[in-house]
């Protein structure tokens, strides 16, 4: 038997990234390939790409540049952009970048071995269709391996909000929720493979409305559907728009055991005047009703969000909003960004905020959410948590898991593994995790 080859794939973005880097590997797999952890092993290099940021982009052609020395070594060696990137500027990117010789949008993942073969063939391989068939039915050859304790599971990819600021209408295409007993499906294979916590994914996962035996089901219904998997502890999903919190996902926070008290709901800004010119349809109101709802479903559970700061004809009042907002909910854990202009989206149309006036408001956001974030990690010492060990810590006889509030936490001591949930009580909490012991 042939040596197999070897496939390096470096993965930027978000989490439907990963799932989708995990696809790829194993499409590729179906080919003769590996996965390898060095780029010098590798007979593929692909980077899986995100376009969200400006420097999100740009770092994709840096990384490129650093693999020349390497192609001159070994001429056989194949480059792929896969991703978002690939999505949004497609030929151009070999244009720029002619070491490049496979391009593949996120929604062609299931060509690859096509494609590869292609490129093998010393021709340049390009995908950026929107084909109508399901990626992920085509992308099932997997192999039964045994997995870690946690998994994502894509159901719904792509969105039709069009928020003025944003690239992903664009690059993922528009909304589409995958059949709900494709999703079961995995899932119950994903426990059987050791999976013991599942986090759907969908760039509006709540958007989701996926075929069901009885019509169209929504994300409350399929995560009832997975409650009932036997050996599945822990369900999560990300991310959510506020517009799409139904009901009934309302209250199965209060009422599925198995569903955690995390939910990251990004409102990206205070103040309606930019909500409005962002496209967002919601208020910072409606926003703090929302959560007030939520928090009644379910009192302990922890926000987290997304914001932009420094958007077309953002006021310092219109920032001092957003602080307002902050102040309110209390985020446990927040991601603020500066505002990055997307070329095609009609933000960036708009009169810019001055960039530095952009870094200050960035910074002090920052702080005022790190504050809070300490400050509701610090109020878990003295609690006991349910702990989903993931793996090995830095210190031995340690190992590190997550809360079902996804803080992580530090257990010295005991006979653990991988995969174990058990209860701990919470005894400190350092800079960016927590420690305890077993109760
Ligand atoms: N679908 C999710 C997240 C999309 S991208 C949602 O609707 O919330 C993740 C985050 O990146 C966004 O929530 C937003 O805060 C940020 N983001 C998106 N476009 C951006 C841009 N042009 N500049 C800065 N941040 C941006
Ligand atoms: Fe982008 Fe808005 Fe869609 Fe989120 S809801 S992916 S921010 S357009
Ligand atoms: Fe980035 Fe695409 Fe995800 S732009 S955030 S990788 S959907």
């Amino acid at each position: 038997m042939s040596e197999p080859k070897k496939l390096y794939i470096k993965t930027y973005g978000c989490q439907m990234n990963v799932y989708d880097s995990e696809r790829m590997s194993e499409a590729l797999g179906g080919q003769g390939y590996v996965e390898t952890q060095s780029p010098e092993d590798a007979d593929m290099i692909l980077l899986n790409t995100c376009h969200i940021r400006e420097k999100a982009a740009e770092k994709v052609y840096s990384e490129l540049g650093r693999f020349k020395g390497l192609k001159a070594e070994k001429p056989d060696l194949k480059i792929g952009v896969a991703g978002c990137v690939a999505q949004a500027e497609g030929e151009e990117i070999m244009r720029r970048q002619p070491l490049v010789d496979l391009v593949v949008g996120p929604q062609s993942y299931h060509r690859l071995p096509e494609l590869e073969a292609k490129a093998r063939a010393g021709e340049k391989a390009l995908d950026t269709d929107f084909p109508e068939e399901d990626k992920f039915e085509k992308l099932k050859n997997r192999p039964k391996a045994k997995r870690g304790p946690t998994a994502f599971l894509t159901v719904q990819e792509g969105c039709d909000k069009f928020c003025a600021f944003c690239v992903v209408p664009y690059t993922r295409g528009a909304e589409v929720s995958r059949p709900a007993d494709r999703i079961l499906r995995e899932a119950q294979d994903l426990v059987e493979r050791g999976v013991r916590e599942i986090t759907l994914l969908g760039q509006n996962v709540n958007a989701y409305h996926g075929a069901g035996p009885n019509g169209d089901m929504t994300l409350a219904g399929l995560i009832w559907e997975l409650n009932k998997i036997d050996g599945l502890e822990r369900i999560r999903f990300t991310t959510s728009h506020p517009n799409d919190m139904t009901d009934d996902l309302i209250e199965a926070h209060g009422t599925c055991e198995k569903l955690m008290p995390y939910l990251h709901l990004p409102v990206q800004s205070g103040s309606d005047k930019i909500l409005k010119r962002m496209n967002r349809s919601h208020t910072a109101e409606s926003y703090l009703h929302l959560i007030e709802r939520i928090r009644e479903a379910r009192p302990d559970i922890l926000m987290s969000g997304d914001f932009i700061v420094g958007f077309p004809e953002e006021t310092e009042e219109d920032f001092q909003a957003t602080l307002d907002l902050v102040e309110q909910v209390r985020y446990g854990y927040a991601y603020s960004f500066k505002y990055s202009t997307r070329p095609g989206t009609p933000a960036a149309e708009r009169p810019q905020v001055d960039p530095q006036e952009a870094d200050d408001r960035l910074q002090r956001l920052q702080a005022l959410i790190t504050r809070h974030q300490r400050e509701v990690q610090d109020a878990m010492v003295g609690r006991t948590v349910n702990v989903l060990f993931e793996k090995p810590g830095r210190l031995p006889g340690q190992m590190v898991g997550k809360s079902e509030y996804l803080h992580a936490v530090h257990v010295s001591g005991g006979e653990l593994s991988a995969g174990d949930l058990r209860p701990v009580r919470i005894t400190a909490s350092g800079a960016n995790s927590l420690a305890g012991a077993l109760l």
